[in-house]
């Protein structure tokens, strides 16, 4: 058996309404497939807070610049179902680019300052393919949670503030980043590192953790920053597109750690062929 699978928002509206009316909440787990651990776990988080469990599948054309990867974006839709079908996910949407883009593909919201900072200043454009895309998939699937790697936490802002600003109904859950056991985060972009970049990769997490700590035990971020880079560099990644000692909630810089500030550290840099992001949590609040 496969998972039942749907490519229109109205065979995914009808299936959703038949759930609601039977008074089912609703998760909804975007995805633009390469499936991996990663995403398992959102599903998996996803079942334990929902009764049915949709899980979408589109490689979202706005989200992606001039000169990336769009074309050769790692695709195995029968890989995807079967792992989807392993941990008990009950439907998967999968559209087409006109489905999701009738009137053409161009984003049609704005991240704001929040989509052009930090990861929006290498990518212009970005995020704003995600909010807009993100925002569709809520119109056509219209459920009542849904789940985001905080892996991508730059984007799990950019989600929760879409939301808030066009007064969509949908409970945003952020789901805790799967690593590998030498630390490194799980991402369908790993797969563009050869077996020499594998093992330098790690020092991506490594040197978040390390910055961290100092940051917490009194050092300036400035400090720290120059130093984070040149070690990424001095092990081959480069261009390091930032190291960045955030507030939590509206990633803005901290020159300092305050411990009633909640903070966070995220970092972009390519290592070969491979653009690798990460960020772990300083301190919540
Ligand atoms: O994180 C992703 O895979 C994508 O950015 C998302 C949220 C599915 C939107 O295309």
């Amino acid at each position: 058996m496969t998972i039942n699978t749907v490519h229109t928002k109205s065979e995914l509206g009808t299936i959703v309404r038949t759930w609601r009316n039977a008074g089912k909440i609703v998760g909804l787990v975007p995805t633009m497939g390469a499936l991996h651990d990663g995403h398992l776990s959102l599903v998996r988080q996803a079942k334990k807070n929902c009764d049915v469990v949709c899980v979408t599948l589109f490689v979202n054309p706005t989200q992606f610049g001039a000169g990336e990867d769009y074309a050769t974006y790692p695709r195995d839709e029968e890989k995807d179902k079967a792992l989807l079908q392993s941990v008990g996910a009950d439907l998967l949407y999968a559209p087409s680019v006109d489905e999701m883009y009738p009137d053409g593909t161009a984003a049609t919201l704005s991240a704001g300052r929040l989509g052009n900072i930090l990861d929006g200043e290498f990518r212009p454009g970005h995020f704003d393919g995600v909010a807009t895309v993100v925002a569709r998939l809520f119109a056509h699937a219209n459920p009542h949670k849904a789940f985001f790697g905080e892996k991508d936490y730059q984007q799990l802002q950019v989600i929760k503030q879409m939301v808030t600003e066009q007064k969509i109904p949908v409970e945003i859950i952020g789901v805790a980043t799967v690593r590998e056991n030498d630390g490194l985060a799980l991402s369908s972009r790993n797969a563009y590192l050869n077996a020499d970049e594998r093992k330098i990769a790690p020092l991506l997490y490594k040197t978040l953790v390390e910055t961290a700590q100092k940051f917490v035990g009194g050092m300036p971020a400035a400090e720290l920053l120059i130093h984070a880079k040149e070690n990424l560099i001095s092990a081959g990644f480069g261009p390091v597109d930032y190291i960045a000692l955030v507030n939590a909630n509206t990633l803005v810089p901290l020159e300092t750690f305050l411990p009633d500030v909640p903070a966070r550290i995220l970092g972009a840099a390519k290592l070969g062929r491979a653009r690798l992001i990460d960020n772990i949590a300083i301190s919540e609040r």
